[in-house]
């Protein structure tokens, strides 16, 4: 087989997205103008959210979520989320002096495991409980979390629902789209993503109070006479610029190509990768009515070593990753909260046995045919 390159992802982006980030250029309107307005429009009526507030990345979505709803103000609040996601799900926390307080995932979704996370509330004390304020629910790598059990937990329990749904944007759980499952969601457009912007995010939500907070800290704490010199609360500067706003637009013009381009390379790696039996490939629950995928992560079955075969596949020119690692083990978290191995067993288990293969819009079928035979070949010699 001759060598091939083939990039762990790869943004789409065509004469048209260059067209509308050109006209920005052409105009006076480089940030705080038209395009954000349209692109937040565009963003809730795709979500089916009331608000949506553009900003510039994911993580400061999350974070305007956070102090919107004033977790941290109380000492020693606590938010429970999941170990096996990208830091900034958990990282938002921290931001607001408040602490993650992790609970393992499912073996099949990798999403939040509600059974524990009921079992974890039941295990507190009274004090304990009165510190907890919200659940924050990651839809890992697009896949939507189990919804209805949130919902039922967090009403039982009186805590905030937050869906970081920043890997799921298109995706449904029982025909309803991700980002609308909590009071508040997020989306992230870092080219790696469905779509892209280059670096921004989304916080979609039906509650106007807090998309009200959040258009004010998004813009350095601006109350809503718009005066550049009046500021009514502490803010930051998160603004989505309008360059990236119009390449969201334009990106948004063809979602349902994306997805459904995203969904035929996902088909073609499961069909390729049926007959492989030492490889696992994702799961997707049946209440998922539509899968956005974000990327395509592989599980090796037990006693293979993973590392080498990453090892051997980016030799051959095939990039790929472990895919998470988890967050209680990365070091500052381990020094702040004293976390070790073996506190969230499923999820050591699953990070230490993944790999996100390559995976973006136009991946062609020899490729993925390449990837399959590197891999193959990379699991015979790491048994
Ligand atoms: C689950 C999750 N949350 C939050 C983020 C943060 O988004 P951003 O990189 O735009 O800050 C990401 C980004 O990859 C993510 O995957």
């Amino acid at each position: 087989m001759v060598q091939m390159k083939v990039p762990l992802s790869s943004p789409d982006i065509i004469e048209k997205d260059i067209e509308a980030v050109v006209g920005v250029m052409k105009t006076r309107f480089l940030s705080i103008g038209p395009k954000v307005v349209e692109f937040e429009k565009r963003m809730g009526r795709f979500a089916g959210t009331k608000y949506a507030v553009a900003v510039n990345s994911g993580t400061s979505a999350l974070h305007l979520i956070i102090r919107g709803m004033g977790i941290g103000e109380g000492e020693g609040d606590v938010v429970i989320t999941t170990p096996f996601s990208f830091i900034a799900s958990s990282n938002c926390i921290l931001f607001e002096r408040a602490r993650p307080l992790f609970v393992d995932i499912e073996e099949d979704t990798l999403n939040l495991d509600a059974d524990k996370v009921e079992e974890k509330l039941e295990s507190l004390s009274g004090e304990e409980l009165a510190k907890v304020k919200a659940l924050l629910v990651v839809d890992a790598f697009g896949q939507p979390a189990d919804w209805d059990r949130f919902k039922e937990i967090g009403k039982k329990y009186k805590l905030r629902l937050i869906e970081d749904s920043a890997e799921a944007l298109g995706s449904e759980y029982k025909g309803k789209n991700s980002g609308s499952f909590g009071e508040a969601g997020v989306f992230a457009f870092y080219p790696n993503k469905q779509i892209t912007t280059g670096e921004g995010g989304n916080l979609v939500t039906d509650d106007e109070e807090l998309a009200r907070l959040a258009r004010s800290m998004r813009s350095q704490g601006r109350g809503e006479s718009g005066e550049w010199l009046d500021h009514e609360r502490l803010g930051y500067n998160y603004r989505m610029d309008e360059l990236s706003a119009a390449l969201g637009c334009s990106q948004m013009e063809r979602i349902e190509e994306i997805l459904d381009k995203r969904s035929k390379v996902a088909r073609m790696y499961g069909e390729k990768l049926a007959e492989v039996e030492e490889v696992q490939v994702p799961y997707i629950a049946p209440y998922v009515s539509r899968m956005s995928w974000f990327v395509y992560v592989i599980r090796l079955k037990w006693g293979i070593d993973r590392n080498r075969v990453i090892k051997y596949l980016n030799k051959e020119g095939v990039q790929c990753k472990p895919y998470f690692t988890p967050i209680h083990l990365q070091p500052f978290y381990r020094k702040m909260f004293g976390y070790k191995e073996g506190d969230f067993p499923i999820t050591e288990d699953v990070t230490n046995r993944t790999i996100a293969l390559p995976f973006f819009n136009n991946l062609k079928e020899e490729q993925i045919d390449y990837v399959v035979e590197k891999l193959k070949e990379g699991i015979k010699n790491s048994i």
